[in-house]
């Protein structure tokens, strides 16, 4: 699948906050693969940087493309983490996840100083919660329990799966898609389905401050620096 032009243009739009010499974070998905590539063009021409990447497979385009790659016990705080998002309202908050990286995901842009967000102009909304998914990681041995205690958190979730079997993410777990509306209180809903024994992760993205880099069909647009 061909990568759509107006993220091309985020992804080299992003490079520009990458620091010469620093330690970064590699997101997941397909803006931040897009990323990873034009960073291993500019690693080519004599840039120097590594990364810690946030799934197994942007590790394994990354190595391909000759990127560093080193892990968070090597160096707990990055300069910069890079990576995509599947809903951004205008505070800058997020819901990520569709793509199941969302736990390494999450850790990574905790450990750094700054987290730049690459996204398409489909994925701006007004609240979160609009394009009606929440992921939320679970422990496979809690499946049952979580999604008894999520639905009655009025939200509707199902076991994300491939051909009839579930998916299992990077940390061997499972994925509920929550199923909600526009969401009035995204902290405590974040509190409430961290409060679920079994829950390792959700999808929102609290009070992370990013810089949002979007790829309108005619411009990029950069805010929050
Ligand atoms: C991966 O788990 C996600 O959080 C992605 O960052 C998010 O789904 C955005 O992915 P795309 O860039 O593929 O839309």
């Amino acid at each position: 699948m061909s990568t759509d032009p107006a993220i091309l243009k985020v992804a080299d739009r992003a490079l520009q906050f990458v620091p010469e010499g620093a330690t970064i974070g590699l997101g997941s998905g397909r803006a931040s693969m897009a990323f990873i590539k034009a960073l291993g063009a500019r690693l080519k021409a004599g840039f120097k940087t590594r990364g810690v990447p946030t799934s197994e497979a942007s590790a394994e385009l990354a190595r391909r493309l000759g990127i560093p790659l080193t892990t968070l016990d090597e160096c707990p705080r990055l300069a910069v983490d890079f990576d995509g998002a599947d809903e951004v309202d205008p505070q800058g908050n997020l819901i990520k996840g569709y793509g199941g990286a969302l736990v390494r995901e999450k850790i990574v842009a905790v450990a750094s100083d700054k987290l730049v967000i690459l996204v398409g102009a489909e994925k701006i909304v007004s609240q979160l919660g609009q394009r009606g998914n929440i992921p939320v990681e679970v422990i496979p041995l809690g499946l049952t329990p979580c999604k008894l205690a999520i639905q009655r958190l009025n939200l509707d979730p199902r076991l994300r799966a491939t051909d009839g079997k579930p998916l299992i993410t990077d940390n061997g777990n499972y994925i509920l898609d929550c199923g909600t509306g526009p969401i009035a209180d995204p902290q405590k809903l974040e509190l409430d389905l961290r409060a679920i024994p079994g829950v390792v992760g959700t999808g929102l993205f609290l009070d992370m401050k990013p810089i949002v880099i979007t790829g309108h069909t005619d411009r990029v647009e950069v805010r929050g620096q």
